[in-house]
């Protein structure tokens, strides 16, 4: 009688599944391609479509003048993924640097993307130093001019090192 009772039931059940199943995920996938479609501007591609303002000329021919030590390149991934402020650079650039940081839907233009070799090859170490102290206005790119030179130098040094060929 139990049995009986449960197979009359389980045709129903079946059905109720997959009409579940067709509902909740099948019937919505059009409405999710749409949406992903909806980002015109794509994070973490390379090359990146670059529409920042250049530095002045006298910006352009600043050389880092710190090395690349152990030392320096950990102060600058230290600032890069907790310190600095008004957030930390991982927050948007991701913390392996390809530009998707948590936030990086929220923002547009996106994030720069350090790993790729092809963008970062044409920018000058004084590019990076003026947008980083003077941040990019209308994006989302903030200022860090409260950072010492030597910061952001060392901030660059590890930078460099998301596009470093092995
Ligand atoms: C709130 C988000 C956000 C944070 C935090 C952030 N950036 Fe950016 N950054 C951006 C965006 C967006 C761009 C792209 C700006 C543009 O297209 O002009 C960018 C661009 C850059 C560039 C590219 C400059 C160029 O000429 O192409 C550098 C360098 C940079 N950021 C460094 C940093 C560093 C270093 C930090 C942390 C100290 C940091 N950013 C923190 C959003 C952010």
């Amino acid at each position: 009688m139990q049995f009986k009772y449960w197979k009359r039931w389980m045709p129903g059940s079946q059905v109720c599944f997959m009409g579940i199943l067709l509902l909740g995920l099948v019937l919505p996938g059009p409405v999710w391609a749409k949406h992903e479609k909806g980002h015109d501007e794509v994070s973490g591609i390379c090359p990146q479509p670059r529409k920042t303002v250049t530095a002045p000329e006298e910006y352009l021919k600043l050389k880092n003048p710190l090395e690349a030590t152990p030392q320096n390149i950990l102060a600058g991934k230290t600032l890069f993924q907790v310190d600095a402020k008004p957030s930390a650079c991982r927050i948007c650039h991701g913390i392996s640097g390809d530009g998707l940081g948590i936030i990086f839907h929220q923002v547009k233009p996106k994030p720069r993307n350090f790993t790729c070799i092809h963008t970062m090859d044409d920018l000058p170490d004084g590019q990076l130093f003026w947008i980083i102290k003077n941040g990019s206005p209308g994006t989302a790119m903030p200022s860090f001019g409260y950072l010492a030179d030597d910061q952001v130098w060392q901030l660059i040094l590890y930078l460099r090192s998301f596009s470093k060929k092995e």
